[in-house]
């Protein structure tokens, strides 16, 4: 059967590039066809260093979305945490685009990423109620506040969860790898105790005993550092307590285990969630994680731009479309 309006959507993150490819349903709502992703090169501390590089994580994670959707894509949405940078955001945002179009993509819209998860994970009564969105991404954390319906603000902080995992290795004087190992094995869930976790050393031959309690506490204190950045910036936009659709985070790290007890301490908001990508329209279980909400809010974002532009549209130039 012929296919539908195509839309790809690309999040380029600060550690990892998802693409999307979907069919635009007839309620302008996409069917997921396929998702690839590649590791993020060409970018360091929040500024694209290699256009190049960071072209090439972009095809491959392309050209796993178009094998798997069997389409071949020639336009791209496009999300950033980056995109909501606000010092120099206009020459990074050229950059973006640069690499977009070194690998023979043309750019539609650039978003911010955060903004693009909403579409994913919040409902008009969300956004009608008051409610934060938090994206934990890897060296960015990123704030959206919706209230009466609309977004009011986005905030973009410099610190992520892979700062979690350099602190660990620096204290622990390990690898970043066994850093974000530890992170992920451990999270900050379990109760104080005398027990003890295995490190392995940087050359990898040693392993060492480190209690429990110090690795709680290495990754407890830049949690809060970036809870309390992220309720320094809620505070100045609203009055917290009024928030009554609360606080969702979302992104890779909203996995860390044990996180919403410690959060609700720090915001002082009524109710705390994790926000996951809804399983409609999703082709495999894998991408229901927080990690894919921007990118699968892409899809929906493009989706509702194509739905709403055809929508007006008809005749020889709704079938010109197809092909653009
Ligand atoms: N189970 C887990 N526990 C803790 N942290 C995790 C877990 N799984 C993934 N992460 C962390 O999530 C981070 C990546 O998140 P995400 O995929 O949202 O980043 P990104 O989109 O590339 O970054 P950004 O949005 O800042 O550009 C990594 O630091 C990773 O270690
Ligand atoms: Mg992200």
């Amino acid at each position: 059967m012929a296919r539908g309006h195509i839309v790809c959507g690309l999040d380029i993150g600060t550690t990892k590039v998802v693409s999307v490819i979907a069919e635009v349903g007839p309620n302008g709502y996409p069917q997921i066809l396929g998702m690839g992703e590649c590791p993020t090169i060409g970018v360091r501390k929040g500024a694209v260093t290699d256009e190049t590089a960071l072209g090439k994580s972009l095809s491959q994670a392309v050209l796993a979305a178009e094998t798997m959707a069997k389409e071949s894509v020639k336009t791209v949405y496009l999300a950033s945490p980056l995109a909501s940078q606000l010092t120099g955001w206009e020459s990074l945002n050229e950059q973006l685009l640069n690499s977009v179009q070194l690998i023979g993509l043309q750019p539609i819209e650039l978003v911010p990423s955060v903004v693009t998860a909403a579409e994913a994970l919040l409902t008009d009564t969300d956004k009608k109620l008051g409610t934060v969105l938090l994206d934990l991404g890897g060296l960015t954390s990123n704030l959206a506040i919706f209230d009466g319906g609309v977004l009011t603000q986005t905030n973009s902080l410099a610190v992520g969860s892979e700062h979690i995992s350099s602190d660990l290795a620096l204290c622990l004087r390990t690898t970043i790898s066994e850093g974000e190992r530890i992170k992920k094995l451990l999270g900050v869930s379990y109760a104080e105790t005398e027990d003890f976790v295995e490190v392995r050393s940087v050359g990898g031959n040693d392993q060492r005993k480190v209690p429990l309690r110090a690795v709680r506490d290495i990754i407890e204190s830049r949690v809060k550092e970036i809870l309390e950045l992220a309720h320094q910036a809620i505070s100045q936009a609203c009055r917290p307590e009024s928030l009554a659709g609360g606080v969702i985070f979302t992104g890779g790290g909203a996995l860390l285990a044990g996180l919403l007890p410690l959060a609700k301490n720090v915001l002082q908001v009524s109710k705390l969630a994790i926000g996951r990508p809804g399983r409609v329209g999703v082709p495999d279980e894998m991408w229901v994680s927080p990690e894919y909400a921007s990118a699968i809010g892409l899809a929906i974002y493009g989706a509702k731009r194509k739905f709403r532009r055809t929508g007006r549209i008809s005749g020889w130039r709704q079938v010109l479309d197809k092909f653009m």
